[in-house]
């Protein structure tokens, strides 16, 4: 039995695999930041003496490398059969890598993760959010992050950050980008002790303080277990 304000040791151990290290998201549309967000959190957390372990989705595996190609680059994909495929990436990207990692006490941070599939699969396609989550979580022996950060921009910031489009969902027109976005925030409303919204419309370094803080508060927390 685990007091609801001490964190429970057991928090990641639904799978394989109990763990002890922390399990960080990082969520938002194409262009909002994230890959230069997670290269400046993990440069900070090594510099505090944590081991890090940065990876993404799709695609953080050679099986899922493979998958990456068919979802990205190749022909069209029909919704189901593309919501099967996030989640196998995803399934296999956990048992692989992210699980061993957590067990290890690794803070690992990966660039998208189920909510990336509830928002573009859930909103932008012809799928049950609910469908397109419960696929992820099963994928997944229902692994959640311990926080989720969701990069807020609008699809103009976004496109003028990703400059020349090059994959299938990049080149989708703005109200699909707009009904992903909606979806992040709500995702984000719906569970604040768990996810971090920021207006990441901002300078990079102003972004990375708010993180900063709130993965400060999240390793604290870690501390007293
Ligand atoms: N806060 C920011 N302000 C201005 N430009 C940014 C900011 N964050 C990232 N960029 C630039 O925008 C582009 C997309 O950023 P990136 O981190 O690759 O986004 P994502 O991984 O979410 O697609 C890159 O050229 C990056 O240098
Ligand atoms: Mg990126």
């Amino acid at each position: 039995m685990t007091h609801p304000h001490e964190p429970d040791p057991d928090r990641h151990a639904a799978g394989p695999g109990a763990a002890t290290g922390h399990f960080i998201a990082l969520e938002g549309g194409d262009g909002a930041g994230k890959s230069t967000q997670a290269a400046l959190l993990g440069d900070w957390l090594e510099s505090l003496g944590r081991t890090v372990l940065l990876t993404h989705e799709p695609g953080g595996t050679p099986v899922g490398q493979a998958i990456r190609q068919v979802l990205l680059h190749g022909e069209h994909v029909t919704p189901r059969a593309e919501a099967l495929l996030f989640a196998a990436d995803r399934g296999h990207h956990v048992e692989t890598v992210i699980r061993p990692a957590l067990a290890r006490g690794v803070v690992v941070v990966t660039d998208r993760y189920m909510d990336s599939s509830i928002a573009y699969q859930g909103a932008g396609r012809d799928l049950a959010a609910e469908d397109v989550e419960h696929l992820s979580r099963w994928a997944t022996q229902e692994l959640l992050p311990d926080l989720t950060v969701v990069l807020d921009v609008s699809p103009d910031v976004g496109r003028a950050r990703r400059g020349q489009v090059h994959d299938r969902l990049e080149s989708e027109p703005d109200d699909f980008h707009a009904a992903v976005r909606r979806r992040f925030l709500d995702l984000a409303a719906r569970e604040p002790a768990r996810y971090l919204a920021v207006d990441a419309g901002r300078p990079a370094d102003d972004i990375q303080l708010d993180i900063r803080r709130r993965v400060t508060a999240l390793l604290d927390q870690g501390a007293l277990s």
